[in-house]
């Protein structure tokens, strides 16, 4: 048996709707310490919306967040994101018209007064992802869609994150720049972020994750290991194949 990470965040039997329309229906979920939760599902399945609801953008109904001993379902999203919640959104990469540089630093928070882990400094990012260095004074809208999402992720780091969320990082990126994601999402990892990860690319996320969880029509399907998930072939070609 491998060692049990402590808790980072729960969430407990969340509803949340858009106006009328019920869209997560009591979904359960724990992201451990240092440790790639993943959350696959199909287009629509409800996968932003969940995060959303985590971060205190999209107002969950009912329902439970716990991060750092307190439910959050009520707390405003700055105060999500300052206590150390940090989404970084695909769909909504970066401020096209600032410059690398520029992007980098509104990502900046503060760091907290109990902060144990790794401060994130511009100098660290530039370390971990050298192109954003060479480009630092380049239109970000003038970036490559792979080159854009690498610094989506590295404006979430910069708010030193303890759970960063990354929701479909790979989306619509050519097969050698995901890979290098994932390469950044290992070492991320092996620094002990905690890490909860969107994706309709199961291999992409098989690869990385500890914990998988598959949402589909608003509901968690399933919840386990990878290993016992690609044992099961009925549940991949029921709510992941396409
Ligand atoms: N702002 C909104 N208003 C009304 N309905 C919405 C809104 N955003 C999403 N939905 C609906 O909520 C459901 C879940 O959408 P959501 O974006 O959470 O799915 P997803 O799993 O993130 O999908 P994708 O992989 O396409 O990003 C879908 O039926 C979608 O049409
Ligand atoms: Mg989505």
């Amino acid at each position: 048996m491998g060692k049990i990470h402590k808790i980072v965040l729960e969430v407990k039997d969340l509803h949340t709707y858009y106006g009328l329309s019920h869209i997560l229906f009591g979904v359960s979920l724990i992201v451990r310490q240092g440790e790639v939760t993943c959350l696959l599902g199909r287009n629509g399945a409800g996968k932003t919306t969940l995060i959303k609801s985590i971060c205190g953008l999209v107002p969950a109904s009912s329902g439970e967040v716990w991060y750092q001993g307190k439910n959050i379902i009520k707390t405003p999203a700055h105060r999500i994101a300052s206590s150390g919640v940090i989404p970084a959104f695909s769909d909504n990469r970066i401020f096209g018209n600032l410059t690398v540089k520029e992007n980098l630093e509104i990502g900046k928070m503060r760091p907290r007064s109990d902060e144990k882990r790794v401060i994130w400094t511009i100098e660290k990012i530039y370390d971990l992802f050298p192109i954003l260095k060479e480009f630092e004074k380049r239109w970000a809208g003038s970036l490559s869609g792979g080159q854009q999402q690498i610094l989506c992720v590295a404006k979430a780091l910069m708010g030193n994150p303890e759970l960063l969320i990354l929701d479909e990082p790979t989306i619509g990126l050519a097969p050698v720049v995901i890979a290098s994601i994932g390469e950044q999402i290992e070492i991320l990892k092996a620094e002990n972020t905690s890490i909860l990860l969107t994706e309709q690319n199961v291999k992409f996320a098989s690869r990385l994750g500890d914990a998988c969880s598959i949402i589909d029509m608003g509901e968690i399907k399933y919840q386990g290991t990878f290993k016992d998930l690609h044992n099961n072939e009925s549940i991949v070609s029921e709510y992941l194949s396409v």
